[in-house]
């Protein structure tokens, strides 16, 4: 890339430092993990002000943290800068300029490979379709692809030009896509023809045309559409436009729009406890910050390292640790396309093997499936480039993380147990690795300047060992900023419950004697399915949208391969019959109305609903139930006796 082009990338007046070169000292050990507890610790600010300045800032912030409108944390307040810039141009004029960026393997055994500069050019031509289709800063921006480079380029397009993207899984269906680009007003969805899973396609544009239709989403002008499977998709004209028709014409260089560092990076629809999902905004400076960091230390990155996060884009670990995190630390970063084990069960192992991957993050979902599969798959293939392995909470059974340790990471890998959420936008709890001593089962302890603790109903700290609530007690620059165009549920939901002063996660947790986090699972009604967030109250929705089915409760039971499974408790309408016709035309109510993921494991039929007096659904008793068959304890506010005899009858 000539000089002149990196100088119009960069833009004028920069007020930043040189980017730093290649090899930069960002990686820690248990001196400087020391050091930067103590720095927190002895002033949060300073040590948050210190970590920021490892990205690109086009001009420094005034004030580091304004919290004095709780629970409405202000980051950085006055910088302005691009994400981007940090994640692109900052490598130009360094060794990792012609470094890879992304190396994708697409399901069928395709690869492509992005060197930094290439992917700049690339991420700039898009963002100048954008702006050609209209897309300006605070616009948003529905991106609904698959796992190829373009999902990274189209999300990274949207951020060069300021609009804020909501990146949409591609397993979500048709209904859901349209709530959530109603809900945040999208102007443009990036879509595919359609994607490859399991060696069918996945017809993503068709989903993008049925939740667009009946002008269902007025606000959406224009569909950029990228040709992955060339099948035969209609195009609606004067509203789609192909990439390939627009984004190779584009200029290869686009200035980077500079945002105020609270500016709306993104949105990312998470469920929560009533039946719509939720918005969660995440800022610019802070959120980078973090995603930064944390992937640094974290992940132990250097620059010989291939990195590989599994997950989709479509989630947050998508945004932080695939996007936003690996290129801002200027790594090699793997992507596949498809289905893990398609078409035989040792495809992820092959490409560990033949693309010399270092360090690989995963969901325990995968390991338990791989373990089932067998040893011989990982050992078909030499795994020695390996130095490091990360799941997002261990295996629910202790023989799964042995066999990660031994089968994956030849018992040289050290494990990074890491304890995160989509709102907290980067990792909070982890060891790192070769610096913290582990435990399996536990995430260990919070990161430096991360104000983790375990607290009681009335907020007061717990004991040593004494179950309660996780809450995080200081803000954190990478924290939820709000719930797009519902400032009531953000402070309901993680404020409230410890007087405006906690963020309250929702998870439980207890504190053993070396200070070290038990995650012990959600308190709420979100259940966490293959890795996938969900709310009992969004399949319930989805469930009494069938014309036969009165009322629905759903719970969820553990599973050995998925964490937890959905059981679904239905109370057909009078005369209805319960039988398997209707349960699997409940399977594809679910599966329309969410998405094939959220499907229930079981669907049992009962007669009501059991409810407390006050006409509260008795989860602990359905939950119960549901894992064991049996009902024990206080079951006297059941209103109807005769269900719970039902339910039993069922069971036997
Ligand atoms: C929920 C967040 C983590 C990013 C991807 C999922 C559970 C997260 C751990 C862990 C046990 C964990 C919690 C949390 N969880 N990390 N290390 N050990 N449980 O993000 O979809 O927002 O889900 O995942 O219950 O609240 P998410």
């Amino acid at each position: 890339m000539s000089d002149t082009l990196i100088q119009s990338h960069l833009g004028e007046n920069r007020s930043f430092d040189p980017p730093k070169q290649f090899g930069s000292a960002a990686n820690i050990n248990a001196d400087r993990l020391q050091q930067a507890h103590q720095s927190a610790d002895s002033d949060s600010q300073k040590y948050w002000a210190e970590a920021a300045r490892d990205l690109v800032w086009h001009r420094e912030w005034t004030q580091t943290l304004d919290w004095s409108r709780k629970p409405y944390a202000k980051w950085f307040v006055g910088g302005e800068l691009n994400a981007t810039e940090s994640c692109l141009d900052r490598h130009m004029g360094t060794a990792r300029e012609n470094k890879t960026a992304i190396l994708w393997e697409g399901e069928g055994g395709d690869v492509r490979e992005y060197s930094y500069a290439q992917l700049l050019q690339e991420v700039c031509q898009a963002a100048n379709a954008l702006k050609s289709q209209g897309i300006a800063k605070g616009d948003r921006v529905a991106i609904y692809m698959p796992m190829v480079p373009e999902i990274v380029v189209a999300m990274l397009a949207c951020a060069r030009i300021g609009a804020t993207h909501s990146v949409v899984f591609g397993g979500f269906s048709a209904e859901s896509l349209r709530d959530r680009i109603q809900d945040a007003g999208c102007k443009m969805v990036i879509t595919a023809d359609g994607g490859y899973r399991k060696g069918k396609i996945v017809e993503l544009k068709k989903a993008v045309d049925d939740a667009l239709a009946d002008n269902a989403c007025p606000t959406v002008t224009s569909v950029l559409v990228y040709q992955r499977t060339a099948q035969e998709i209609p195009m609606v004209e004067g509203r789609d436009v192909w990439w390939h028709d627009t984004v190779p014409q584009q200029e290869m260089s686009c200035h980077p729009e500079y945002v105020d560092s609270e500016h709306p990076l993104f949105i990312l629809y998470t469920s929560g406890t009533t039946g719509k999902p939720k918005g969660v905004v995440h800022s610019t400076g802070g959120y980078m910050t973090h995603a930064l960091r944390t992937c640094n230390w974290v992940f132990d990155l250097k620059d010989e390292d291939v990195y590989w996060c599994t997950a989709d884009a479509g989630w947050i670990t998508g945004h932080t640790y695939v996007t936003y995190g690996p290129l801002a630390a200027g790594a090699t970063n793997f992507m596949y396309e498809g289905a893990p084990t398609y078409p035989t069960p040792d495809r992820f192992w092959s490409m560990i093997a033949k693309h010399d991957v270092s360090i690989f993050y995963t969901a325990p979902t995968a390991i338990r499936t791989f373990m089932r599969l067998g040893d011989q798959h990982p050992q078909a293939h030499d795994m020695d480039s390996l130095r490091l392995l990360g799941t997002v909470g261990e295996p629910n059974n202790p023989e799964a993380r042995t066999w990660y340790h031994k089968v994956i990471g030849g018992e040289r890998c050290p494990i990074v147990d890491t304890w995160w959420q989509t709102e907290t936008g980067g990792i909070m709890i982890t060891p790192l690795p070769g610096v913290t001593a582990t435990k399996p089962g536990t995430a260990t302890r919070p990161l430096p300047g991360i104000a983790a603790d375990v607290v009681r109903e009335d907020g007061t700290s717990c004991d040593v060992d004494e179950g309660g609530y996780l809450v995080v007690k200081e803000p954190w620059p990478s924290m939820i900023r709000g719930v797009w165009g519902d400032e009531q549920r953000f402070v309901d939901t993680y404020w409230n419950k410890f007087d405006g002063n906690y963020y309250f996660a929702g998870d439980g947790a207890r504190k053993d004697k070396d200070g070290y986090f038990w995650i012990m699972g959600r308190v709420d009604d979100v259940v966490n399915v293959s890795g996938h967030r969900l709310g009992t109250m969004e399949v319930e929705s989805a469930l009494v949208k069938h014309p036969s089915i009165a009322e629905a409760a759903v719970v969820s039971r553990p599973d050995e391969i998925t964490g937890e499974a959905i059981v679904a408790f239905v109370t057909p309408i009078q005369g209805k019959e319960a039988g398997e016709a209707l349960k699997n035309d409940l399977m594809a109510m679910v599966a329309k109305e969410i998405g094939a993921f959220a499907r229930p494991a079981q669907i049992r039929f009962a007669n009501a609903v059991p409810k407390t007096r006050s006409g509260k659904i008795m989860r602990r008793l359905l939950r119960e139930l549901a894992s064991s068959g049996t009902v024990t304890g206080d079951t006297t506010t059941l209103e109807d006796f005769s269900v719970i005899a039902n339910l039993r009858d069922e069971e036997e």
